[in-house]
């Protein structure tokens, strides 16, 4: 059991290694009359995951951040060794950011020997990201249970670029009657347009201009959607198109419902453009609503 504080700027935050301890940090925290707010995360934090825990920070009187790299979710071809772990800066940002608690526990206590028990959901986990990236989405469901159980928190942030991943995770709250409220983040873009992803340091200059072909293809896809085109293979196509230009492998580029990851054809407004593909080494996802908000009124 390993437990320390990080200083920054006078900000102290709790790291704390130790499943029954952050468990029972969270019940204290409630039993306190506090909202637990909690931003599930495998570290390597970037703007989207601050933009988690600016909004629970904002929402809730106790904000828990949980880093883990889960090995349970990578295939055996993929990159769980290179995945990056900057322990120290992550933690010292979650103290800028006011976290009141880091959970970060290490692999063999969350996998100890003889782990046998996993979470299946069926039908929207077999395609795309799912149809991809066999087990995936097992390994995902499994921590994220086990993470529910460990963190009993009120409601739980996640981001919408990771909108196949929100899917299932809604539909296993839904299913397994967890009691926790589940808030989705819009995906934050660099300037350029590309989504922000622990995965874009893998990208050199060359691949990351490459890499703006996914959000390029998504938003023309969206004003030929708001032109008037309406089919499902014609969408697809164009994302298709821009991407392979762009130098990307397409892996997919689609018009899908956002809650059953069913195509839609023809697309309507409640629909979601998912594209992903790989730059180099480099496996990157995007989606885009087709739903456009109105401009907010200026007075
Ligand atoms: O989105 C992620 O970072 C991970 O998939 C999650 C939800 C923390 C589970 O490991």
């Amino acid at each position: 059991m390993q437990q320390f504080h990080t200083v920054y700027g006078g900000a102290v935050v709790e790291v704390v290694r130790d499943l029954q301890r952050a468990r029972q940090a969270v019940l204290t925290a409630r039993a306190a009359g506090k909202r637990v707010g909690f931003v599930p995360t495998m570290g390597a934090l970037h703007e989207g995951h601050l933009s988690l825990i600016r909004r629970a920070r904002r929402e809730c009187s106790f904000v828990v951040v949980s880093i883990f790299v889960n090995p349970t979710q990578f295939g055996p071809n993929e990159d769980l060794d290179r995945y990056p772990r900057p322990f120290q800066r992550d933690v010292q940002l979650c103290a800028r950011e006011g976290v009141d608690l880091v959970f970060a526990p290490s692999p063999e206590a969350m996998y100890p020997a003889g782990y046998s028990t996993y979470v299946d959901v069926e039908g929207i986990t077999e395609r795309y990201e799912g149809a991809c990236r066999p087990g995936h989405f097992r390994g995902v469901a499994t921590v994220v249970t086990k993470l529910f159980h460990i963190i009993p928190a009120d409601v739980a942030y996640f981001g919408q670029k990771d909108a196949q991943q929100l899917a299932v995770i809604r539909r296993m709250v839904a299913d397994l009657n967890f009691p926790l409220e589940i808030v989705a983040c819009d995906t934050v873009r660099d300037p350029d347009g590309l989504a922000v992803s622990s995965r874009n340091v893998y990208l050199d200059p060359q691949q990351r201009r490459s890499a703006l072909g996914l959000s390029r293809a998504l938003f023309e896809a969206r004003r030929r959607f708001q032109a008037g085109e309406r089919s499902r293979e014609a969408l697809g196509t164009l994302m298709r198109r821009i991407m392979e230009q762009s130098g990307i492998a397409v892996d997919y580029a689609d018009v899908v419902d956002p809650e059953s990851f069913e195509p839609v054809d023809p697309a309507t407004e409640q629909a979601l453009l998912i594209v992903a593909g790989r730059v180099g080494q480099t496996r990157l996802i995007d989606n885009l609503p087709l739903w456009t908000p109105p401009p907010e009124p200026t007075h």
